[in-house]
């Protein structure tokens, strides 16, 4: 009783391939951990071109499209689900603006990255979008509430 149950609203995020192969992961994990989200999946996945074409479909008609597709398959990415109360809204927030030169120190993109092409981290820009890309990105087996059905084990 009194103890928060695995609700609220889920967002997909990815390590890109520079976060990877800069050795973030840890890090960003950290940080949305620490926030008070919920890590409902994750996976190292070397994505397809294929699956980036779909993720990105509603960028087709911009001139970095392939550019980004390319950069995207180009090393594995940290594909997860994080779940909690505004989460879409607060990952964005964390992340901080497109552009790493217009994001504020503090936030991810503020403390690791210069080049908009090469921002390490993506997150999902709504609710439908996160829906969409939860869906392209993970199994619903691969994604667990274990808040509901653990032994808590934190004394
Ligand atoms: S956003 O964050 O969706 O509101 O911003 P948007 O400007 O629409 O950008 C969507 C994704 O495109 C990437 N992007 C770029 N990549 C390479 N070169 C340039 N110039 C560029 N501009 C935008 C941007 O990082 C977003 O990727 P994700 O993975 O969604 O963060």
């Amino acid at each position: 009783p009194g103890r928060a149950r695995g609700g609220g609203e889920r967002t997909f995020v990815a390590v890109k391939p520079d976060g990877v192969q800069r050795r973030l992961v840890g890090e960003l994990v950290g940080r949305f951990e620490r926030k008070g989200l919920t890590l409902v999946g994750m996976k190292l996945v070397q994505a397809s071109e294929e699956l980036l074409r779909e993720h990105y479909v509603a960028l087709r008609h911009q001139p970095f499209y392939s550019q980004l597709v390319k950069y995207m398959s180009s090393g594995p990415v940290v594909a997860m689900v994080w779940q909690g109360l505004d989460a879409v809204k607060t990952v964005r927030a964390m992340i901080g603006e497109t552009n790493p030169a217009d994001s504020r120190p503090g936030t991810i993109r503020g403390d690791f990255c210069t080049d908009i092409s090469k921002n390490v981290i993506h997150g999902s820009d709504s609710v439908e979008s996160a829906q969409q890309e939860i869906s392209l990105w993970f199994r619903p087996e691969e994604l667990i509430c274990w808040e509901d059905t653990a032994e808590h084990w934190i004394y």
